[in-house]
């Protein structure tokens, strides 16, 4: 009888062979080496047929009891290198938060800056006060008049499916809602002025709003709005887009242009939708602005006279434009940020390229 195969010596050397192994590909291979169809232990049981059935079932069981504990082995060394290769990636991705705390062993405490929505409302603020608005603000919790009723948009009425919104449970059901644009100061300022008897109005309405939109890369369920209102004697429509071209090249620079689109908003009449030429292929087509080579930035048009009427204007006497547009979209545009929810997951490594 020839001698048998060492079994022993089998394992002792995938021990080895699988102890030397430091990466799910080194694994991977001393794997197919130590139990694959070429391994010795696949050699050894060809061996099996030539002996007798004693012999057979003796070596067999052998074999057998080797690649368990081969097996076992590799499973062992396997979940071992998983967890060192997950351990290193998260150490590379750690973020040390140290650096922020004040009086830290890191040093100087770093500074912190505005957020990129502050920043760009700030932006957007000089551009207005430059051309000679000011600057208001409204609460952003409303009742449903200010942020329908005055607006012209009634009970029951189909637009107000463009701006369905959270309601507040104050005791009466429907009056108390988080407002879905910042057209609502527009009502605000309005009836101030008349108030105060000091028309006319030239304000810009910075402030949140909510929608119960889901968020995607183009929208947040919470965002920003810029709300622009001018009251004044002989205001036309040319007025309207002059200011949203001046402040479009203001803003976005010389080489980004406007153009308005008719549309329909139940507080202006005529209402047009404005668009810029967009800044990712200045103009050319692409995939961001459907190859039109235009990015829809918010609405506009002449306050419509059923709005004045709702403060008490006579439209007789004054006519007016609004428009109001997102913040953050304004950000995103500007500095081509794919998707918009980057803002809002406070990631400092994102916040602190701006
Ligand atoms: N409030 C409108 C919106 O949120 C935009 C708009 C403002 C349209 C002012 C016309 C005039 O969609």
């Amino acid at each position: 009888m020839t001698a048998g195969p060492d079994v022993p010596g089998l394992v002792a050397d995938a021990r080895a062979a699988i102890g030397a192994a430091a990466t799910t590909e080194e694994i991977r291979q001393v794997a197919v080496a130590v139990t694959g169809k070429k391994s010795p232990l696949a050699e050894a049981s060809r061996a099996l047929g030539s002996l007798d059935a004693e012999a057979r079932r003796e070596l067999g069981r052998h074999l057998h009891e080797a690649r368990a504990e081969v097996e076992a082995l590799l499973e062992a060394k396997r979940s071992e290198i998983r967890f060192d290769e997950l351990s290193a990636e998260l150490a590379a991705s750690r973020l040390d938060l140290t650096e922020y705390v004040p009086g830290s062993v890191a040093g100087p405490v770093a500074r912190g800056h505005l957020h990129l929505v502050s920043q760009t409302r700030d932006a957007l603020e000089d551009v207005f006060v430059g051309m000679g608005f000011d600057v208001a603000e409204g609460p952003e919790i409303e009742t449903d008049w200010y942020n329908f009723g005055a607006l012209n948009i009634p009970p029951a009425h189909p637009a107000r499916g463009m701006w369905d919104t959270f309601y507040l449970d104050l005791g009466e059901p429907e009056t108390t809602l988080l407002r879905t644009h910042t057209s609502p100061v527009q009502i605000h300022l309005m009836e101030r002025a008349v108030l105060d008897g000091n028309l006319p109005v030239h304000a810009v309405m910075p402030g949140r709003c909510y929608r119960r939109d889901t968020p995607d890369a183009r929208h947040l369920a919470v965002f920003h709005q810029i709300e622009g209102l001018v009251v004044d004697r002989g205001i036309t429509f040319a007025d309207l887009a002059g200011t949203i071209e001046t402040f479009t090249t203001a803003y976005f620079g010389p080489d980004i242009h406007s153009r308005l689109r008719p549309a329909y908003f139940p507080f202006t009449e005529p209402s047009a939708e404005f668009e810029v030429t967009c800044t990712i292929c200045r103009g050319e087509g692409c995939r961001t602005c459907s190859q039109t080579g235009w990015i829809e930035l918010g609405g506009c048009g002449m306050v419509d006279p059923a709005v004045f009427a709702s403060v008490g204007i006579d439209a007789d006497d004054w006519t007016g434009f609004a428009f109001g547009f997102g913040i953050d979209r304004c950000a995103q545009m500007r500095h081509q940020i794919a998707d918009m929810r980057a803002l809002i997951e406070n990631d400092i490594r994102f916040l602190r390229q701006f």
